[in-house]
């Protein structure tokens, strides 16, 4: 069996797919790993230190792949990343498949068993597989830093010989994984901390971490969260009591972290240019969903751009602004995936198709798309 790790090619992904602790990890199952040059260097990680754990070193991506029977990235390998692979290699990542159906086609053209990580399944059994936890848990707190070097002014309250510096007022607008880190981390910085969430069962998630939960408690709210533990998108109605909600609390908000997101939809509008510019100077706003449409109408994607005096904070790819500690996570939730796909006593692959973490994120195989949730529209 043998394992490759490829560079990413996208010049804004930090991250890398194996660290050299999951490296000795897959030597033990039995796999020869073939890291490509390079791979984990934006992630601090010299080649050296991937050899040292067992892995061979190739200079390029076709090297690499070459005969490679499991196939390790972060990001969805673009079209003629894979040229070469050997036909049903399994190729796992961040696919990011909603609407992109020429890619999908692609990856089946391959003729490989493409796998997308975030289609896992939120049960116990893979929680250990969890990259959309492990990766939104990273971004909440990196969210938080990025505000408070953004803001101009501290974050605890200070007393000192000069005056009473007062403590930064943070909302946190979405109560999921990222956002209870964020308000975990504002709280620890000292931040009087607000939060809101569409789901009842963020109230008390958010109050055991100490910050005071605000949103509109109505019926709709109550049956907010799908079987799945995810928000549905909510009613025209019900967003305008929201928004109305939220309007006269941000106004009066030093900081505000956006992370609210839907399945396959694109992100809410929570934070209307109005709403900006209701904040006052030197506010700032992050947005974690800026990459899924945005939560905040003024943010542009990549950029922190300032509006009335208030900087609105758009940068991508915000895990891979961690990228070591991203990348140690992330490699973990591969390992973990994998060592299911593999016979510990022949120390080969032996995939079982019907097993449903498979069944969940496996997208193609043998030249077509196979999970149902992506087939073409005729
Ligand atoms: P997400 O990234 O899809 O969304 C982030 C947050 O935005 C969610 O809390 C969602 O309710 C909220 N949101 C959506 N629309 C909103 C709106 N209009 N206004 C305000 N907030 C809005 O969600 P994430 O972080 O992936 O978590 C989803 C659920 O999955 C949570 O209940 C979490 O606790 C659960 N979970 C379960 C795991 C398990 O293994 N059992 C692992 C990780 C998370």
């Amino acid at each position: 069996m043998r394992i490759a790790v490829l560079s990413e090619t996208d010049g804004a992904e930090t991250r890398v797919s194996a660290t050299p602790d999951t490296v000795k990890k897959y030597k033990t199952l039995g796999a020869d790993v073939v890291v490509q040059a390079g791979a984990g260097a934006k992630a601090g990680i010299p080649d050296a230190d991937f050899e040292a754990a067992g892995a061979s070193v190739a200079a390029n991506a076709a090297d690499a792949l070459k005969d490679a029977d499991v196939i390790l990235k972060v990001r969805r390998p673009a079209e003629g990343e894979l040229s070469g692979a050997k036909p049903g290699a399994l190729v796992i990542a961040i696919m990011d498949p909603y609407g992109q159906d020429a890619a999908l086609k692609a990856l089946a053209d391959a003729q490989v068993a493409a796998f997308s990580m975030e289609l896992m399944p939120r049960i116990t059994r893979a929680q250990v597989m969890d990259v959309l936890s492990s990766q939104a848990n990273l971004a909440g707190y990196r969210a938080v830093i990025d505000a408070t070097a953004e803001y101009g002014r501290a974050i605890p309250m200070m007393m000192t010989a000069a005056g009473t510096v007062p403590a930064a007022r943070i909302f946190v607008m979405g109560a999921g994984v990222a956002g209870l880190q964020a308000i975990a981390t504002a709280r620890r910085l000292g931040a009087v901390v607000t939060a809101t969430d569409v789901r009842p069962a963020a109230k008390e998630q958010v109050e055991s971490l100490g910050a005071k939960f605000i949103a509109v408690e109505d019926e709709e709210f109550k049956q907010a969260e799908t079987a799945g533990g995810y928000a549905k998108e909510m009613s025209a109605e019900y967003r305008a009591k929201q928004a109305e909600l939220v309007a006269s609390h941000i106004a009066k908000q030093d900081i505000v972290i956006t992370t609210a997101l839907i399945p396959g939809r694109p992100a809410p509008k929570l934070v209307t240019r109005a709403m900006v510019e209701s904040m006052k100077p030197g506010s700032v706003i992050v947005d974690l969903a800026v990459e899924r449409g945005g939560n905040c109408e003024v943010a542009v994607p990549g950029q922190v751009v300032e509006h009335n005096g208030v900087k609105i904070v758009g940068h991508l790819n915000v895990p891979g602004r961690l990228a070591a500690t991203a990348s140690s996570l992330y490699a973990k939730n591969l390992y973990a995936f994998v060592e299911t796909l593999v016979n510990k006593d022949t120390k080969e692959l032996a995939v079982k198709w019907d097993d449903e973490l498979v069944k969940a994120t496996c997208l193609t195989r043998d030249g077509a798309i196979v999970h149902t949730a992506f087939q073409p529209t005729a």
